[in-house]
């Protein structure tokens, strides 16, 4: 198979997370008899200190024409703590969702069983977590008129959705549902806002075309709490964009660290996958982070292009990390490897070249904390 895969780094830590998932699909073009051809794009604070703008038109150009996108980190604390700020990195991915019709953002949340002790929940709660989060991602709050007065001191953000908007997604929702354990959540407040009683109403329609699937309804107050005392009880959680912001940090805790989750941003055109985690510019260049996230998301855009073994091959190859102790820092705080040796061994994996027992640990460098 052939494909054109455009890579954003963008922010922070996004580049050398973003480079060990080119290392590990490298390993799996070579080993499978792929050719993957990459474009790198600018997007972001990298974007705007490069050419001023945070999503120069070559980049939605070169996105429009790829076969996937694979994206690093957005942001930078120069622009957080200014809100009179007249371009901000995030306005770039915000633009390139739309642009995109990346309508669908797909998180799922899992758990490993080596890293049940780093989750602030007790393990009896969280062993077989596995469900998915589908946020809405071209709609609502994020996308309606702002406003503020002359004065500064009344600001507006409007909420809309039409029955289109939330068909389509919703379709996706309970497709992904019928191939999974079959129950959908729907996460709204449709107690107070007409737009979640729209979500309802139309989620209760579509649902009859799905009759194998079983529907329930949240407010999302009560979900943010269900969440943390019984993750068990999700399969599929479907939202709108806001919800589905702030739910899905929520829901990272359970799996033990944030630098592990992925997501996959789907629409008409060309898919997105980047990790959850943001850009933590505090790591930004000295090979800590945590790269699992991205490669992850690398895993979830082999899926989206049917290579289904090969996703399988990379996911078997973070869990053999994991199963055996090669961590970054965000996991073991004390003995630790760097983003660029994990990805290394993934890549080993994926080629076969790791031993399956009596690993000699002392030929790959750990690195320890100086707080012993
Ligand atoms: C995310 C991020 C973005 C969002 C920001 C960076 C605009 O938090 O992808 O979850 O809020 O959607
Ligand atoms: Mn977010």
């Amino acid at each position: 198979m052939e494909k054109n895969i455009v890579v954003i780094e963008g922010d922070g830590i996004g580049p050398e997370v973003t480079r060990q998932s080119v290392k590990v699909l490298d390993a799996i073009a070579e080993q499978y008899g792929h050719k993957f051809h990459y474009t790198y794009s600018l997007m972001g604070a990298d974007a705007i200190d490069k050419t001023g703008n945070p999503l120069p038109d070559e980049t939605i150009e070169a996105c429009l024409q790829s076969d996937a996108i694979l994206f690093g980190a957005i942001g930078h604390p120069k622009y957080d703590n200014d809100p009179t700020a007249k371009v901000r990195p995030e306005q770039g991915l915000l633009k390139l969702r739309k642009s995109l019709q990346l309508y669908a953002n797909i998180r799922p949340v899992t758990t490993y069983k080596s890293l049940h002790h780093l989750s602030p929940l007790k393990t009896k709660n969280i062993e077989g977590v596995d469900f998915v989060i589908f946020r809405e991602l071209t709609g609502g709050i994020y996308f309606g008129k702002k406003e503020i007065n002359e004065e500064k001191t009344i600001a507006s953000d409007d909420c809309t959705y039409s029955r289109d908007e939330i068909e389509r997604v919703s379709h996706l929702a309970f497709q992904y549902a019928q191939q999974r354990r079959k129950k959908l959540t729907l996460v709204d407040k449709a107690n107070v806002l007409e737009t979640s009683r729209l979500w309802r109403k139309v989620i209760q329609d579509i649902s009859k075309q799905y009759d194998d699937v079983a529907v329930d309804f949240l407010f999302v107050d009560n979900a943010a709490m269900q969440i943390i005392l019984n993750p068990k009880q999700f399969d599929v959680v479907l939202t709108e964009n806001m919800f589905g912001d702030i739910i899905s940090d929520e829901a990272s805790v359970i799996s033990g660290s944030l630098g592990l989750l992925p997501s996959a941003s789907i629409g008409t055109g060309a898919a997105l996958f980047e990790p959850i985690h943001g850009s933590y510019p505090q790591a930004a260049g000295k090979d800590i982070a945590n790269p699992l996230g991205s490669i992850l998301s690398a895993a979830m855009l082999l899926d989206h292009l049917g290579l289904s073994v090969e996703a399988k091959a990379v996911r078997d190859g973070v869990e053999w990390t994991l199963v055996n102790g090669f961590v970054t820092k965000d996991i073991d705080p004390i003995n630790y490897y760097a983003t660029s040796t994990i990805g290394e061994l993934i890549c080993d994996f994926v080629a076969n070249r790791n031993p399956s027992e009596a690993i000699n640990k002392g030929n790959i460098e750990v690195s320890r904390s100086t707080i012993i």
